[in-house]
């Protein structure tokens, strides 16, 4: 049986290769979109969101437009170094449908609390949604079974020397959604830049003749130019994460990544490390463990999966 999952997006080039993943996979089942500030402004991600649905022909998807800012902080995201990586409206044509009334943090609401506890969270920017969903009804935490997250990091920050740019975005939202109690995965950058895209991967994405194929193609190549120029793999030009996609695909197959179950809390306070997932590999906070943090990634199978889903149609 499919998985049912939301999934919360500030789309975004990965984030957009995480939403054509989720539709057309037939492993899981798209419940909606959630948009969230992040990589660009509220207006541009929901957009954006509305334009990959409309591209891949399933402009139904409901997409329920959610928070303009961070929770606690005015808005950081002007000191991310990676616009060029995103850009602000992705290079698709402009959407003819629109967002759902009502605001999103209220839709996961009554949605958690209406379902069966069966709707898997995956949240791919900012955790400013989840976090005020929680603050708001706590009710519904009893009600999500899991929450398959993309953000952090241990080894190499990429907003900050110790920051990854979800959680440095919003670090209070983090730490409420880490901290919540319910059983959560990480896939930090330690997990997404083992999992490259190359350009020649790329190449066989557009040769699936399928438009999320060539989408894919297309972001992928965008990602690559703007990593290669702000900040390249190590030993590997030519190639680049696509972080989110990573998510979705470690809710189909569990496999892709490698993981440890520690104790992780996220900085608040540093002046030089906020937004920083501090990870207890040896226990030394006597916390009990609270995250499956993805420490690898399996590259091969992140790239085949990628091509089986996109080289489907809706
Ligand atoms: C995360 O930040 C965003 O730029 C990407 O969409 C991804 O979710 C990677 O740090
Ligand atoms: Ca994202």
């Amino acid at each position: 049986m499919a998985t049912r999952i939301i999934l919360d997006v500030d789309t975004g080039t990965d984030d957009a290769v995480a939403l054509m993943t989720a539709a057309l996979s037939p492993d899981l089942d798209l419940v909606g979109a959630t948009t969230v500030n992040g990589n660009t402004g509220i207006d541009s991600t929901t957009e954006n969101t509305l334009r990959v649905f409309e591209w891949i022909g399933m402009p139904r998807v409901p997409v329920h437009r959610g928070m303009s800012r961070p929770m606690a902080r005015s808005q950081m995201q002007q000191l991310n170094p990676a616009s060029r990586i995103h850009g602000d409206l992705l290079d698709l044509p402009p959407s003819t449908i629109t967002a759902q009334p009502g605001h999103a943090v209220d839709w996961l609401i009554d949605t958690l609390l209406a379902s069966d506890g069966d709707i898997t969270l995956v949240p791919v920017g900012p955790l400013t949604n989840i976090a005020m969903a929680i603050v708001k009804e706590p009710a519904i935490l009893a009600k999500i079974p899991e929450i398959v997250l993309m953000g952090g990091a241990h080894d190499h920050g990429n907003s900050t020397a110790s920051a990854e740019f979800n959680i440095w975005l919003d670090p209070e939202a983090a730490r409420i959604v880490v901290s919540c109690g319910r059983p959560i995965r990480m896939v930090p950058l330690d997990a997404t830049h083992r999992a490259l895209v190359s350009a020649e991967d790329a190449s066989r994405l557009r040769a699936l003749g399928t438009p999320a194929g060539e989408a894919a193609a297309r972001f992928v190549l965008q990602r690559i130019d703007g990593y290669d120029a702000t900040q390249p793999m190590p030993h590997r030009l030519g190639a680049a994460p696509v972080h989110d996609a990573l998510a979705v695909c470690a809710v189909i197959d569990p496999t892709v990544l490698t993981t440890e179950f520690i104790p992780v809390d996220v900085e608040t306070g540093g002046e030089l490390s906020v937004g920083r997932t501090v990870c207890d590999f040896r226990f030394r906070s006597r916390q009990p463990a609270n995250v499956h943090f993805a420490t690898d990634a399996d590259e091969p199978k992140f790239n085949r999966m990628l091509r089986e889903i996109l080289g489907r149609t809706a």
